[in-house]
């Protein structure tokens, strides 16, 4: 059964029940009205770091602060009932030591109601999954891509071909192993995330990975079309919103330079004093 049949948002034990069942189904949002589109159709929504690229212009995730994380996921929280929300803990928060990533996990459960964090890292990040687990705290890991180590991994290539497998797959077993209780998988080979999906015990979550993962998630913004700035190859596009937003404020510019815009209908009349329309 869909986590979604629920009347209630499902906890980080109803998604890692899900595992090996019907694929879990997640997208991104970092908004009032998005999430309240995506709650009935999803089971997790992820205030993604990926919205200093996606609303804020930023040129990768890694300005991103937890200021920003906290105002969006306040404004997603106001959009879900049924969903579980998840909220990324952005660059530069938690990595120092689990202290730090508590303190940091604690503000954002404490201020926008998340039911649990996504952190990026593997083996090295166990520790801190650990930590913050013991302490009242579910976190989703995030191994492959890690889009906050680009400077490190050498920009947005795809994470553990040929040799490289190994590495990733003691990844994913490294944060299954010290309480994540799901994993995303983004831009690996789909041979190894079948791989993993196999031999990890916690839900996988693909993104650029493979439709055998226990679930899928995409950016909305990319899947409905509206940031275009550029798509990578896993970005499937379902509409193209932002097209349809070009013609509309194209339209727009031309009605109100030809006066055409306010007609007859948008505008009042004085017969009719307090009346409204
Ligand atoms: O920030 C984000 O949107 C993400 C997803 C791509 C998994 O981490």
């Amino acid at each position: 059964m869909s986590a979604t049949a629920k009347k209630t948002a499902p906890l980080p034990d109803d998604i890692r029940a899900m595992k090996g069942g019907v694929p879990i189904v997640s997208l991104t949002a970092y908004t009032t009205p998005m999430a309240q589109l995506l709650d009935p159709h999803c089971d997790l929504v992820l205030v993604g770091d990926s919205v200093g690229m996606v609303l804020h212009g930023l040129p990768s995730t890694l300005g991103v602060t937890l200021g920003m994380m906290i105002l969006h996921g306040q404004a997603v929280r106001r959009g879900l009932s049924r969903a579980m929300m998840v909220v990324d803990l952005p660059f530069g928060s938690y990595e120092e030591s689990p202290a730090q990533a508590f303190r940091t996990a604690a503000r954002v459960m404490a201020e926008t109601g998340a039911g649990a964090v996504k952190l990026e890292g593997g083996r090295g990040m166990a520790e801190t999954i650990a930590f913050l687990a013991a302490r009242g705290v579910p976190v989703m890991a995030h191994v492959g891509l890690t889009p906050q180590s680009i400077n490190t991994l050498g920009g947005y290539r795809v994470q553990g071909r040929g040799a490289a497998a190994d590495a990733i797959l003691a990844d994913a077993r490294a944060v299954a192993e010290a309480g994540a209780f799901a994993v995303v998988l983004e831009k690996v080979p789909a041979r190894l995330a079948d791989r993993i999906t196999a031999e990890v015990a916690i839900p996988t979550i693909g993104i650029g990975a493979s439709s055998g993962c226990d679930g899928q998630i995409l950016v909305v913004d990319d899947m409905l079309g509206l940031f275009t700035a550029f798509r990578p190859k896993f970005a499937k596009r379902y509409a193209t919103l932002g097209d349809d937003a070009e013609k509309a404020v194209e339209a727009y510019a031309a009605e109100v330079r030809a006066r055409a815009f306010p007609a007859a209908e948008h505008v009042f009349g004085d017969d009719a004093p307090g009346a409204t329309s």
